[in-house]
């Protein structure tokens, strides 16, 4: 994510291409999607943190039967989805994750799921885990900065889980808040969001069957730089939906604010669905990049109204404005 800062040192400039040129064209898809948790070709920095995919746990899954839910483009290498990341708690450079993330303690860890339900409860993590059956999704996520990759996910509908708790009639909107842990996070001690980080949904957006919850990408649980121990992806909204390492889920009758919205509110929107005709303020969104083909010079592909997504869920915006609905 890129914003206009006024006094808190973390101004990224005005391009959405900010990436670390000597991480980028050191790590080109040396891993292959199949080989991925097997030999890393690799040591130090973020090479170090994605080595240690060894340690992650395996987590069993079926192949998902959701429509659009397999995407049949070549998945990114796991090397590169889990070297250049988004996860502010942990700093802003997108090597920051791999490297700091592993004080993440994802051990015990519980999710409160509250608000205008008839059934509030908090969940373990173990019983979280067994509460469906595990899904293999491969969808593509798409960064709001331009650029985007295809991953592998394991998880379950989020509708899942909120069928558990039974959201009352009046019942409008899902917010989504995640751990602020000072003592792990170091990005915390930047004024660059309002932490926790949180982010929101509409119910029917939530309950959309293509709405992740996830647990696993590439046949393991997530490494703590993709949001361990569970985290959204939501494929047709731009990457910064999917809220990682999420504590709390509350289900509203107002729309709630977002981390993003209420740090540049012109800039990033409630719905922030992925839309080639509606450009940032400050850049295009009609093109974007493919992490791992290539670098900067590679061909950019086209970017597709709602990622792609558009026979799935474009009834959910039917009507609406979505140049004012951005
Ligand atoms: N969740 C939390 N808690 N903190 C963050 O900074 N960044 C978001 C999103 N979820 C973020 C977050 C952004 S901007 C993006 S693009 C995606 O995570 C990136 O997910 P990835 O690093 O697994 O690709």
């Amino acid at each position: 994510m890129l914003i206009r800062t006024h006094n808190s040192g973390f101004d990224h400039g005005n391009s959405s291409e900010i990436t670390p040129q000597g991480l980028y064209f050191s790590r080109r898809d040396l891993l292959k999607w199949g080989a991925a948790g097997g030999s890393v070709l690799a040591s130090g920095g973020a090479w170090a943190q994605a080595a240690k995919a060894d340690s992650l746990k395996a987590l069993s899954s079926v192949k998902s039967t959701v429509p659009g839910a397999l995407s049949m483009e070549t998945p990114t290498s796991f090397q590169d989805a889990s070297t250049y990341n988004n996860y502010y708690e942990f700093g802003l450079d997108k090597s920051d994750p791999a490297r700091y993330a592993h004080t993440l303690k994802t051990r015990p860890w519980t999710v409160r799921v509250e608000g205008l339900v008839n059934k509030p409860k908090t969940f373990d993590i173990e019983e979280l885990l067994k509460l469906s059956a595990q899904e293999e999704r491969i969808y593509r996520l798409r960064c709001v900065e331009g650029w985007s990759m295809v991953i592998p996910w394991i998880g379950y509908s989020l509708s899942k889980l909120l069928a558990q708790v039974e959201p009352q009639g009046s019942a409008k909107y899902v917010e989504f808040v995640t751990l602020a842990d000072s003592k792990t996070m170091p990005g915390l001690r930047s004024g660059v969001l309002d932490w926790p980080y949180t982010e929101g949904l509409r119910m029917d957006e939530a309950m959309h069957p293509l709405s992740l919850l996830a647990f696993g990408m590439y046949g393991k649980e997530l490494t703590p730089q993709n949001g361990a121990p569970l985290r959204l992806v939501l494929p047709w909204k731009y990457g910064f939906k999917s809220a990682k390492s999420i504590v709390t889920i509350r289900v509203l009758e107002k729309q709630p604010g977002t981390a993003w919205n209420k740090a540049a509110r012109n800039e990033y929107g409630f719905y922030s669905n992925v839309n080639p005709d509606v450009p940032h303020p400050r850049w295009s969104q009609a093109t974007e990049r493919r992490i791992g083909e290539g670098g900067l010079f590679a061909k950019r592909h086209k970017t597709l109204l709602f990622n792609g997504y558009e026979a799935q869920v474009g009834q959910l915006y039917a009507g609406m404005d979505l140049r004012k609905d951005y």
